[in-house]
């Protein structure tokens, strides 16, 4: 893959202010659990993304909304430090900043709830209108948590402008199936597309091998589905090929944005080419990355990271702990 002749990754998405507590296991309803440590830090599903996939060489802008207070103008910061172009990072007066609270507990699994402020004030219109304006050969990456209809622009431009668009249904919330129909990739995890295949009025994933659910996701009219599987890796389906990627044996400590630094170094590695099996394999590894290490948009790795992890001894590189 050539990092220089890659064509422009565009992310519309969420931005928060993310606060983190590691806790020894995650509570039961009702039950304190003490002995945390917080760690505050940046997040958003789609600011994640834009962050690992400049980390990962991209050439990146971010497409989203902050509220005019401290937060919005340390996560913009935070967004340039890792070279995210934001001309698109919208201000919107007398809103808050969205914010996230993240436990994670035992194997790096957590707990997850959001306050979506001004994520939930990214304008379909205003969207329309930069959509306009993204050349053929650009990357589009979208996830769910702005509101539905600036996905559904964004979906039409695609299918009008043919930019591809990599579409990651997270969190899973109700979506016009029909929308769906030509996206050029859709990425899901287990729930998420038991989330989908429910709304196909198939059975879950539990009662089906990933294999043939991938099959089904795609009579939504999808070119290419990736479904990750967790700790069994990722099934990645096009019309003439379906591939399992097995996961990389790591040990994970916080697994929070595991996925969004999947889509975004998917992205990276798609704009400069590379096919989607190339692709996931790349984001497989950034992925496993991440989990080696706490934070949300902290915990991507870097181009060099992800290619010096050697996939055949699964030893991630010695400098994990710089984060920077
Ligand atoms: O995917 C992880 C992200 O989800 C967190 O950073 C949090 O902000 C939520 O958007």
């Amino acid at each position: 893959m050539t990092p220089s002749a890659s064509h422009p990754i565009y992310v519309i998405g969420s931005g928060n202010v993310d606060h983190i507590m590691r806790i020894p296991r995650l509570p039961e309803r009702g039950e304190t659990v003490t002995n945390g440590v917080y760690l505050p830090t940046f997040g958003g599903k789609g600011a994640n993304s834009a962050v690992a996939a400049a980390k990962a060489g991209g050439r990146v802008s971010f497409v989203g909304c902050v509220g005019d207070d401290v937060g919005g103008t340390a996560l913009r910061a935070e967004l340039e430090k890792f070279h995210v172009q934001t001309p698109h990072l919208r201000v919107v007066p007398g809103v808050a900043t969205g914010q996230a609270l993240v436990m994670v507990g035992e194997a790096g699994g957590n707990y997850l709830s959001v306050a979506p402020g001004a994520n939930h004030r990214v304008e379909a219109e205003w969207v329309r209108s930069l959509t306009d304006r993204i050349e053929p050969g650009a990357r589009v990456l979208l996830q769910n948590e702005i509101p539905a209809e600036v996905n559904r622009v964004v979906l039409a431009a695609a299918r009008r402008r043919r930019f591809a668009c990599l579409f990651n249904f997270a969190p899973a919330l109700p979506f016009p199936l029909e929308d769906l129909r030509g996206l050029d990739y859709l990425i899901v995890n287990e729930n998420e597309a038991d989330n989908l295949l429910a709304a196909q009025g198939h059975q879950p994933l539990a009662e089906r091998d990933p294999t043939a659910a991938t099959g089904l996701l795609r009579e939504l009219g999808v070119e290419c589905v990736v479904l990750t599987v967790g700790a069994r890796g990722a099934v990645v389906a096009t019309d003439d090929r379906v591939e399992t990627i097995p996961s990389l044996p790591v040990k994970a400590i916080d697994t929070t944005a595991a996925g969004d630094t999947f889509c975004g170094t998917l992205a990276v590695a798609l704009a400069e080419g590379a096919d989607a099996f190339a692709a996931a394999r790349f984001a497989n590894r950034a992925a496993a990355l991440s989990v080696t290490r706490a934070g949300a948009m902290i915990s991507s790795p870097t181009r060099g990271e992800i290619e010096t992890f050697s996939e055949s001894s699964g030893t991630p590189p010695p400098n994990l702990s710089n984060n920077s």
